[in-house]
């Protein structure tokens, strides 16, 4: 197959999580972002980063708390989902207009998503400022399960029904079958 050369862009990098970042700052209400960029840096501590742009009212909050949950929404919640990544929360309340309901962490003071299956608490450990984006390092201090999904000591992730987000073409998708497991290349199946 012949290669084209197209302009480097970040946006050719598929597939991206989806993911519903809580933050908060004493005296304010909660707010809902929608993040793309994000992923695991690190396994031990366990660390992951999410990257957003100075300018967003999240950025204000995450920089100022130093603290925010990742949680993870089901494709259920597309519509949810979308709304939290195009309304600001300078004007509107997304815990509200979503109906979300929030729960207590156990380490930071900003609240989780109750409809998330899974949640997870993280304390910021550095913020990087690489251009138009600021990364965030958060240690996950916590982390929460709905009940019927951990099964065999682990999470039942496809009963999550992880949401998938394709930067090239901005669709969200689903995941489709389970195709093998790590080291199936040693006989694992
Ligand atoms: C699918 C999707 C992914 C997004 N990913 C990011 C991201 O990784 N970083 C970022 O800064 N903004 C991202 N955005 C945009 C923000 O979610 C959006 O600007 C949001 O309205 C900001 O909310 P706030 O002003 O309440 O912080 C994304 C939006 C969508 C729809």
């Amino acid at each position: 197959m012949k290669k084209q050369g197209v302009d480097p862009s970040v946006t050719l990098f598929y597939p991206a999580p989806v993911v519903l970042v809580t933050c908060s700052r004493k005296g304010e209400d909660p707010n809902i972002i929608t993040i793309a960029w994000t992923g695991v840096v690190s396994s031990e501590p366990p660390t992951v980063g999410i990257a957003i742009r100075p300018g967003r009212h999240s950025h204000e909050l995450v920089d100022s708390s130093k603290e925010f949950a990742i949680n993870f929404p089901k494709m259920g919640d597309l519509k949810k989902v979308d709304f939290c990544g195009v309304a600001s929360g300078k004007k509107v309340n997304k815990f509200e207009k979503c109906g979300y309901t929030s729960f207590k962490g156990k380490e930071i003071h900003t609240p989780l998503i109750k409809e998330c299956p899974v949640n997870l608490e993280c304390v910021v450990t550095d913020a990087l400022d690489l251009g138009s984006h600021t990364l965030f390092l958060g240690k996950v201090v916590a982390a929460h399960v709905d009940e019927e999904l951990w099964k065999d000591e682990t999470l039942n992730v496809m009963e999550a029904q992880p949401l998938v987000y394709l930067p090239p073409t901005a669709q969200y998708v689903s995941l489709g079958s389970v195709l093998g497991r790590y080291s199936l290349s040693r006989g694992r199946l």
